[in-house]
């Protein structure tokens, strides 16, 4: 491709980065899927290492976050607020600590590395300076250098210790952590937001602090920013410490040695992933050693010393808590497995289609399974497959409805005239309008955009 194409294609890549960016950040929208965002930057970040003449001030690379919005006083943070390199493989996995020892000049025979694995919180970062013990200011991350003074909004979240009166508890510290809301809250209070991240940004930058109070929102604290009087030599201490101060760390977070436990550790906590009541999206690495990263430092806008291991973004692991049977137009009974709610690349699934009665035969699902559940596109969420190992014994095999659940009906399987082969979807076999739930959804096809498109008159008005 000539220079010019390579230069327009990375520009418009940029110009669309910052406006998904700025939406998501200044109004809480996410317009796209996170993993398409996350695409979008390691497809700009593929292109700068590939043709070095490509530079803009608005690379990802260069900046994390956004500007901070105009209704919020800005400040500067002391220590800026970085981003993490993200890792989506093993082969990742290697490469970071290939480069570590390197950079560290060691080498991995006679050289074990300890990581602090902390699962990510999906939810907002924020900054919180004590001094003398004493809650005094509250940031936002912003653009990484400057924050939002939301300090009215955090003081509202119980989660945060306003005052500390241990002796080890530094003079002064940013401590730093993550806002967010439980996805059983979200449930309960949400009003228009896609994800329990959005709702709890658009709580902490409401206006007023009254109306952050209303949201309960949490805080898991995990890092710190400037820090007065610490005496403090490895991650794992200092969150041991945090939680004798009086602040909340996440219960899941260990100690790691080696690249096939970090692993280990990934594949069984993202097993573990639907029974949390807040949303992870991966897991954080830190070498653990506060004087190794001192040395390892900094590239860019990342620590050397630490990178983010992304879950699957179109697929998670749940549990099947029923199982629906839908009566369509045609009669078809289609099976829908209601399943425990999971985020999957940022947006909250709680149902899964079974497709037809063959389908749950051949997978053999049953209600209280563990399954792996796909989302691509704009296609419905599908079951991947079962996991026979997480099975209670006391499970009983799906037993299809043999008569319609609307109206009671005989149900049937058609037979192919040609091939001679029973259909796989079972219809119920009321005729015309009999059956209510045939006739609403005959309805509904009639009024809408695919036949008449009947303004106004919606599938609500039609039920
Ligand atoms: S450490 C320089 N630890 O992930 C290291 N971040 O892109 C900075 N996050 O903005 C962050 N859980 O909002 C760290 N245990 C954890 C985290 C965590 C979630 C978020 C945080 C940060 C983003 C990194």
């Amino acid at each position: 491709m000539k220079k010019d194409l390579i230069k327009k294609n990375y520009q418009e890549k940029i110009k669309q980065f910052n406006h998904y960016n700025k939406k998501y950040y200044d109004e809480n929208i996410s317009e796209i899927l996170d993993s398409d965002f996350d695409n979008l930057k390691q497809e700009i970040i593929e292109l700068e290492k590939k043709h070095v003449f490509l530079k803009s001030k608005k690379s990802p690379q260069l900046n994390v976050g956004f500007t901070p919005s105009k209704n919020f006083k800005k400040v500067s943070h002391r220590v800026p607020m970085l981003s993490l390199s993200n890792a989506f493989t093993e082969e990742d996995l290697l490469n970071f600590e290939k480069k570590i020892l390197n950079f560290l000049d060691k080498k991995s025979d006679d050289f074990q590395i300890e990581y602090s694995a902390e699962p990510k919180i999906d939810g907002i970062s924020a900054s919180i300076t004590y001094k003398n013990g004493k809650f005094k200011t509250g940031l936002s991350r912003g653009d990484g250098k400057e924050g939002e003074d939301i300090t009215s909004n955090l003081k509202t979240i119980e989660d945060i210790p306003k005052e500390i009166s241990a002796k080890d508890f530094p003079n002064e510290i940013e401590i730093r952590g993550e806002v967010f809301i439980k996805n059983s809250d979200f449930k309960k209070f949400n009003t228009k937001f896609a994800n329990p991240r959005n709702a709890a940004s658009g709580s902490l930058r409401q206006k007023n602090p009254e109306d952050t109070k209303k949201i309960p929102l949490k805080f898991i604290a995990y890092t710190f920013g400037f820090e007065k009087g610490m005496n403090i030599l490895n991650q794992n201490e200092y969150l041991k410490k945090l939680s004798i101060w009086g602040f909340k760390t996440n219960p899941l977070n260990k100690l790691i040695k080696g690249t096939k436990n970090l692993m280990q550790n990934y594949i069984q906590i993202e097993k573990l992933r639907s029974n949390i009541d807040f949303d992870i999206d991966g897991i954080v690495y830190k070498i653990n050693s506060f004087e190794l990263q001192k040395r390892l430092g900094y590239v860019a806008n990342a620590p050397r010393w630490a990178i983010a291991h992304k879950f699957s973004a179109n697929s998670g692991i749940s549990k099947i808590l029923d199982i629906d049977i839908q009566v369509g137009r045609t009669g078809a009974l289609t099976p829908v497995a209601k399943i425990d709610p999971i985020n999957i690349g940022g947006v909250l699934v709680s149902n899964a289609t079974l497709h037809n009665e063959d389908e749950i035969i051949r997978k053999d699902i049953r209600i209280g399974d563990t399954v792996v559940i796909e989302r691509a596109g704009d296609v419905i969420p599908h079951i991947i497959s079962v996991d026979f190992k997480k099975r209670d014994i006391s499970s009983k095999k799906f037993i299809f409805p043999i008569k319609c659940p609307s109206c009671g009906s005989n149900t049937i399987k058609e037979e192919n005239l040609i091939t001679k082969k029973k259909d796989a979807i079972r219809r119920c076999s009321s005729e015309g309008f009999e059956c209510e739930k045939v006739a609403v959804e005959k309805i509904k096809h009639f009024v809408s955009k695919e036949a008449l498109n009947i303004e106004g008159f919606g599938k609500k008005i039609v039920e």
